[in-house]
Protein backbone atom coordinates (compact mmCIF):
# COMPACT_ATOMS: atom_id res chain seq x y z
CA UNK A 1 0.00 0.00 0.00
CA UNK A 2 1.63 3.47 -0.78
CA UNK A 3 1.18 5.56 2.05
CA UNK A 4 1.42 2.69 4.64
CA UNK A 5 3.59 3.44 7.89
CA UNK A 6 5.02 0.88 10.03
CA UNK A 7 3.85 1.19 13.81
CA UNK A 8 6.19 2.19 16.40
CA UNK A 9 8.09 -1.46 17.86
CA UNK A 10 6.90 -3.21 15.13
CA UNK A 11 8.49 -6.82 16.71
CA UNK A 12 6.15 -7.65 19.10
CA UNK A 13 2.94 -6.60 16.69
CA UNK A 14 0.73 -9.06 15.01
CA UNK A 15 1.04 -9.96 11.29
CA UNK A 16 -0.30 -6.92 9.48
CA UNK A 17 -4.06 -7.18 8.08
CA UNK A 18 -5.55 -5.51 5.50
CA UNK A 19 -8.80 -4.70 3.87
CA UNK A 20 -9.89 -3.07 0.99
CA UNK A 21 -12.68 0.16 0.23
CA UNK A 22 -15.20 0.08 -2.46
CA UNK A 23 -17.48 2.25 -4.46
CA UNK A 24 -20.77 2.13 -5.15
CA UNK A 25 -22.26 3.04 -8.86
CA UNK A 26 -25.44 2.70 -8.31
CA UNK A 27 -27.92 1.91 -5.54
CA UNK A 28 -26.50 3.80 -2.32
CA UNK A 29 -29.74 4.33 0.36
CA UNK A 30 -32.08 1.79 -1.88
CA UNK A 31 -29.73 -1.12 -0.86
CA UNK A 32 -30.41 -0.22 2.68
CA UNK A 33 -34.68 -0.77 2.20
CA UNK A 34 -34.00 -4.28 0.33
CA UNK A 35 -33.43 -3.16 -3.31
CA UNK A 36 -30.57 -4.02 -5.77
CA UNK A 37 -26.72 -2.07 -5.99
CA UNK A 38 -24.00 -2.22 -8.28
CA UNK A 39 -20.47 -1.69 -6.42
CA UNK A 40 -17.12 -2.39 -7.25
CA UNK A 41 -13.63 -2.72 -4.82
CA UNK A 42 -11.26 -0.04 -4.91
CA UNK A 43 -7.33 -0.48 -5.06
CA UNK A 44 -7.20 1.48 -2.02
CA UNK A 45 -6.71 -0.13 1.67
CA UNK A 46 -6.79 0.01 5.77
CA UNK A 47 -3.81 -2.05 6.92
CA UNK A 48 -3.94 -3.34 10.67
CA UNK A 49 -1.28 -4.33 12.96
CA UNK A 50 -2.17 -5.30 16.93
CA UNK A 51 -0.14 -5.33 19.93
CA UNK A 52 -0.82 -7.25 23.22
CA UNK A 53 -1.10 -4.18 26.21
CA UNK A 54 -1.59 -4.58 29.50
CA UNK A 55 -3.75 -1.29 29.87
CA UNK A 56 -7.03 -0.39 28.14
CA UNK A 57 -7.34 -1.36 24.11
CA UNK A 58 -6.88 1.57 21.23
CA UNK A 59 -6.94 2.21 18.30
CA UNK A 60 -4.80 4.65 16.67
CA UNK A 61 -5.10 5.71 13.24
CA UNK A 62 -2.64 8.67 12.17
CA UNK A 63 -4.16 9.20 8.71
CA UNK A 64 -7.93 10.06 9.91
CA UNK A 65 -6.90 11.24 13.14
CA UNK A 66 -8.25 9.31 14.92
CA UNK A 67 -6.60 8.10 18.63
CA UNK A 68 -9.02 6.45 20.92
CA UNK A 69 -9.39 3.57 23.97
CA UNK A 70 -12.17 1.15 24.09
CA UNK A 71 -13.85 3.06 26.71
CA UNK A 72 -14.72 6.41 24.66
CA UNK A 73 -17.88 7.43 23.68
CA UNK A 74 -17.70 8.36 20.12
CA UNK A 75 -17.82 6.73 17.35
CA UNK A 76 -14.64 4.87 17.10
CA UNK A 77 -14.01 3.77 20.62
CA UNK A 78 -17.78 2.16 20.02
CA UNK A 79 -16.75 0.29 17.11
CA UNK A 80 -13.78 -0.46 18.85
CA UNK A 81 -15.55 -1.76 21.90
CA UNK A 82 -17.94 -3.91 19.55
CA UNK A 83 -14.90 -5.67 17.69
CA UNK A 84 -13.17 -6.64 20.42
CA UNK A 85 -16.21 -7.93 21.79
CA UNK A 86 -17.17 -9.97 18.56
CA UNK A 87 -13.39 -11.38 18.35
CA UNK A 88 -13.58 -12.28 21.95
CA UNK A 89 -10.25 -10.26 22.28
CA UNK A 90 -7.74 -9.37 24.78
CA UNK A 91 -6.44 -6.55 25.36
CA UNK A 92 -4.83 -5.29 22.52
CA UNK A 93 -3.01 -1.81 21.06
CA UNK A 94 -4.27 -1.26 17.60
CA UNK A 95 -2.51 0.72 14.75
CA UNK A 96 -3.98 1.30 11.46
CA UNK A 97 -3.05 3.24 8.39
CA UNK A 98 -5.09 3.97 5.51
CA UNK A 99 -5.11 5.91 2.11
CA UNK A 100 -8.94 5.46 1.92
CA UNK A 101 -10.13 9.41 2.46
CA UNK A 102 -12.07 9.04 5.59
CA UNK A 103 -16.02 9.49 6.13
CA UNK A 104 -16.11 10.18 2.10
CA UNK A 105 -18.10 7.52 0.71
CA UNK A 106 -15.65 5.00 0.01
CA UNK A 107 -16.22 2.23 2.22
CA UNK A 108 -13.87 3.47 4.82
CA UNK A 109 -15.24 2.03 8.04
CA UNK A 110 -15.79 -1.32 6.54
CA UNK A 111 -12.08 -1.43 5.23
CA UNK A 112 -11.33 -0.45 8.73
CA UNK A 113 -13.93 -3.37 10.73
CA UNK A 114 -12.78 -6.09 8.36
CA UNK A 115 -8.88 -5.30 8.48
CA UNK A 116 -9.15 -5.32 12.41
CA UNK A 117 -11.28 -8.60 12.50
CA UNK A 118 -8.57 -9.81 10.40
CA UNK A 119 -5.72 -9.04 12.50
CA UNK A 120 -7.86 -10.32 15.89
CA UNK A 121 -8.54 -13.35 14.32
CA UNK A 122 -5.97 -14.49 11.79
CA UNK A 123 -7.74 -17.83 11.62
CA UNK A 124 -11.18 -17.53 11.83
CA UNK A 125 -13.52 -17.96 8.41
CA UNK A 126 -14.79 -15.61 6.12
CA UNK A 127 -18.00 -15.63 7.77
CA UNK A 128 -17.00 -14.78 11.27
CA UNK A 129 -14.85 -12.17 10.04
CA UNK A 130 -17.75 -10.98 8.11
CA UNK A 131 -19.56 -11.20 11.55
CA UNK A 132 -16.93 -9.74 13.76
CA UNK A 133 -16.71 -6.59 11.14
CA UNK A 134 -20.50 -6.57 10.82
CA UNK A 135 -20.44 -5.56 14.69
CA UNK A 136 -18.20 -2.47 14.31
CA UNK A 137 -19.84 -1.13 11.02
CA UNK A 138 -23.15 -1.20 12.54
CA UNK A 139 -21.42 1.57 14.82
CA UNK A 140 -20.91 3.43 11.83
CA UNK A 141 -23.45 3.13 9.71
CA UNK A 142 -27.74 3.14 10.98
CA UNK A 143 -28.81 0.01 9.76
CA UNK A 144 -26.26 -1.16 7.31
CA UNK A 145 -27.23 -2.93 4.56
CA UNK A 146 -23.58 -5.42 4.70
CA UNK A 147 -22.57 -4.08 1.17
CA UNK A 148 -19.28 -2.32 2.36
CA UNK A 149 -18.33 -5.34 4.40
CA UNK A 150 -19.22 -7.79 1.85
CA UNK A 151 -17.11 -5.94 -1.15
CA UNK A 152 -14.49 -5.17 1.06
CA UNK A 153 -14.47 -8.77 1.77
CA UNK A 154 -14.77 -10.18 -1.72
CA UNK A 155 -12.96 -7.41 -3.82
CA UNK A 156 -13.66 -7.84 -7.71
CA UNK A 157 -17.42 -6.23 -9.13
CA UNK A 158 -20.51 -7.01 -7.39
CA UNK A 159 -24.34 -7.27 -7.30
CA UNK A 160 -25.90 -6.46 -3.65
CA UNK A 161 -29.23 -7.31 -2.29
CA UNK A 162 -30.15 -8.15 1.64
CA UNK A 163 -31.53 -11.18 0.70
CA UNK A 164 -29.09 -12.58 -1.99
CA UNK A 165 -26.23 -10.95 -0.72
CA UNK A 166 -23.41 -10.39 -2.61
CA UNK A 167 -22.83 -11.53 -6.19
CA UNK A 168 -20.03 -11.31 -8.16
CA UNK A 169 -20.48 -9.83 -11.74
CA UNK A 170 -17.99 -11.30 -14.84
CA UNK A 171 -17.21 -7.76 -15.96
CA UNK A 172 -14.33 -6.02 -17.17
CA UNK A 173 -13.00 -3.30 -14.44
CA UNK A 174 -14.53 0.00 -14.59
CA UNK A 175 -12.22 3.03 -14.49
CA UNK A 176 -13.97 5.95 -12.54
CA UNK A 177 -13.07 9.57 -11.83
CA UNK A 178 -13.40 10.27 -8.20
CA UNK A 179 -14.46 14.03 -6.46
CA UNK A 180 -13.78 14.86 -3.51
CA UNK A 181 -15.97 16.88 -1.65
CA UNK A 182 -13.89 17.56 0.97
CA UNK A 183 -16.83 17.32 2.90
CA UNK A 184 -16.86 14.60 5.85
CA UNK A 185 -20.24 13.23 6.95
CA UNK A 186 -21.40 10.07 9.17
CA UNK A 187 -23.34 7.73 7.11
CA UNK A 188 -25.32 7.19 10.32
CA UNK A 189 -27.11 10.63 10.04
CA UNK A 190 -27.66 10.02 6.45
CA UNK A 191 -29.37 7.18 6.04
CA UNK A 192 -31.17 8.19 9.64
CA UNK A 193 -32.45 10.99 7.80
CA UNK A 194 -33.50 9.36 4.60
CA UNK A 195 -35.57 7.21 7.37
CA UNK A 196 -37.59 9.98 8.76
CA UNK A 197 -38.22 11.57 5.02
CA UNK A 198 -39.67 7.96 4.23
CA UNK A 199 -42.39 8.38 6.72
CA UNK A 200 -43.18 11.60 6.82
CA UNK A 201 -43.30 12.90 3.14
CA UNK A 202 -46.28 11.90 0.75
CA UNK A 203 -44.21 8.90 -0.89
CA UNK A 204 -41.61 11.00 -3.10
CA UNK A 205 -39.03 9.75 -1.06
CA UNK A 206 -39.85 5.84 -1.02
CA UNK A 207 -40.72 6.52 -4.87
CA UNK A 208 -37.05 7.84 -4.94
CA UNK A 209 -35.73 4.83 -3.45
CA UNK A 210 -37.56 2.25 -5.89
CA UNK A 211 -36.34 4.55 -8.72
CA UNK A 212 -33.18 3.68 -8.00
CA UNK A 213 -33.10 0.06 -7.51
CA UNK A 214 -34.64 0.22 -10.76
CA UNK A 215 -31.63 2.40 -12.20
CA UNK A 216 -29.31 -0.39 -10.40
CA UNK A 217 -30.76 -3.49 -12.15
CA UNK A 218 -31.10 -1.68 -15.47
CA UNK A 219 -27.10 -0.71 -15.23
CA UNK A 220 -26.33 -3.64 -13.74
CA UNK A 221 -27.57 -5.02 -17.44
CA UNK A 222 -25.76 -2.35 -19.86
CA UNK A 223 -22.24 -3.14 -17.70
CA UNK A 224 -22.85 -6.66 -18.91
CA UNK A 225 -23.46 -5.76 -22.38
CA UNK A 226 -20.42 -3.09 -22.34
CA UNK A 227 -23.20 -0.02 -22.71
CA UNK A 228 -21.72 2.53 -21.32
CA UNK A 229 -24.30 5.51 -22.49
CA UNK A 230 -27.05 3.62 -20.31
CA UNK A 231 -24.78 3.00 -17.43
CA UNK A 232 -23.94 6.80 -17.67
CA UNK A 233 -27.37 7.53 -17.88
CA UNK A 234 -28.55 5.27 -14.46
CA UNK A 235 -25.71 7.10 -12.74
CA UNK A 236 -27.23 10.60 -13.76
CA UNK A 237 -31.01 9.62 -12.96
CA UNK A 238 -29.68 8.25 -9.65
CA UNK A 239 -27.69 11.62 -8.81
CA UNK A 240 -31.03 13.20 -9.35
CA UNK A 241 -33.25 10.71 -6.81
CA UNK A 242 -30.42 10.91 -4.49
CA UNK A 243 -30.88 14.97 -4.01
CA UNK A 244 -34.80 14.21 -3.76
CA UNK A 245 -33.88 11.81 -0.93
CA UNK A 246 -32.49 14.41 0.72
CA UNK A 247 -28.54 13.62 0.67
CA UNK A 248 -27.57 16.01 -1.90
CA UNK A 249 -24.90 18.61 -1.66
CA UNK A 250 -24.59 22.21 -4.12
CA UNK A 251 -20.89 21.35 -3.70
CA UNK A 252 -21.61 17.84 -4.87
CA UNK A 253 -23.92 19.37 -7.65
CA UNK A 254 -21.65 21.49 -9.10
CA UNK A 255 -18.60 18.88 -9.43
CA UNK A 256 -21.40 16.69 -11.37
CA UNK A 257 -21.98 19.66 -13.65
CA UNK A 258 -18.27 19.85 -14.48
CA UNK A 259 -18.03 16.33 -15.18
CA UNK A 260 -20.83 15.92 -17.24
CA UNK A 261 -19.68 19.38 -19.04
CA UNK A 262 -16.02 17.68 -19.85
CA UNK A 263 -17.70 14.58 -21.76
CA UNK A 264 -18.64 12.29 -18.61
CA UNK A 265 -21.61 9.55 -19.91
CA UNK A 266 -22.82 9.65 -15.86
CA UNK A 267 -22.09 11.27 -12.71
CA UNK A 268 -23.70 11.00 -9.76
CA UNK A 269 -22.41 11.24 -5.51
CA UNK A 270 -21.42 7.73 -3.96
CA UNK A 271 -22.06 6.44 -0.76
CA UNK A 272 -24.30 8.16 1.66
CA UNK A 273 -23.98 11.71 0.40
CA UNK A 274 -24.15 14.41 2.33
CA UNK A 275 -20.87 15.49 1.53
CA UNK A 276 -18.48 12.86 0.41
CA UNK A 277 -17.47 11.97 -3.18
CA UNK A 278 -18.85 12.30 -6.85
CA UNK A 279 -17.77 9.33 -8.98
CA UNK A 280 -18.13 10.30 -12.87
CA UNK A 281 -17.91 7.47 -15.66
CA UNK A 282 -16.29 8.59 -18.60
CA UNK A 283 -14.32 5.94 -20.49
CA UNK A 284 -11.18 6.97 -22.62
CA UNK A 285 -12.03 11.43 -21.13
CA UNK A 286 -10.68 10.72 -17.51
CA UNK A 287 -7.69 12.68 -17.37
CA UNK A 288 -9.74 15.46 -19.18
CA UNK A 289 -12.43 15.52 -16.14
CA UNK A 290 -10.13 15.60 -13.78
CA UNK A 291 -8.89 18.41 -15.28
CA UNK A 292 -12.10 20.55 -15.46
CA UNK A 293 -12.53 19.19 -11.80
CA UNK A 294 -8.99 20.51 -10.95
CA UNK A 295 -9.38 23.99 -13.27
CA UNK A 296 -12.44 24.66 -10.59
CA UNK A 297 -10.44 23.61 -7.53
CA UNK A 298 -11.99 19.80 -7.00
CA UNK A 299 -9.90 17.59 -5.94
CA UNK A 300 -10.28 14.01 -7.69
CA UNK A 301 -8.69 11.00 -8.99
CA UNK A 302 -9.00 7.71 -10.99
CA UNK A 303 -9.54 4.68 -10.41
CA UNK A 304 -10.27 1.24 -11.10
CA UNK A 305 -13.10 -0.51 -9.56
CA UNK A 306 -13.26 -4.69 -9.57
CA UNK A 307 -9.20 -4.37 -10.39
CA UNK A 308 -8.09 -6.13 -6.82
CA UNK A 309 -10.16 -9.25 -5.62
O1 LIG B 1 -20.92 6.20 2.57
P1 LIG B 1 -20.63 4.81 2.90
O2 LIG B 1 -19.34 4.29 2.35
O3 LIG B 1 -20.72 4.57 4.39
O4 LIG B 1 -21.77 3.90 2.21
C1 LIG B 1 -23.09 3.96 2.66
C2 LIG B 1 -24.01 3.15 1.79
C3 LIG B 1 -25.48 3.21 2.24
O5 LIG B 1 -26.24 2.52 1.26
C4 LIG B 1 -25.98 4.64 2.32
C5 LIG B 1 -25.68 2.54 3.60
C6 LIG B 1 -25.60 1.03 3.60
O6 LIG B 1 -25.48 0.47 4.70
O7 LIG B 1 -25.68 0.39 2.55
Amino acid sequence: MPSASEPPGNSTHTAPASAGGKIIVLGEHAVVYGHTALAGAIDRVVRCQAKPTDGLSTLSIPAWKIEVSVTDEDTPGKALRALLLAARADSVALHADSNIPPAAGLGSSAALCLAVARCLAPDASPEEHRAIAGAGEAQFHDRPSGIDVALSQCGGMARYDRLGGLVPLNVPPLSLVVGLSGVQRSTAVQVANVASKMTSDQGQTATAIAEMGDRAKEGIAALRNGDMETLGRCMSACHEALGIIGVGLPRLDAMVEVAMDAGALGAKLTGAGGGGAMIALAPGREFEVCAALGAENFESFVTTLGATT
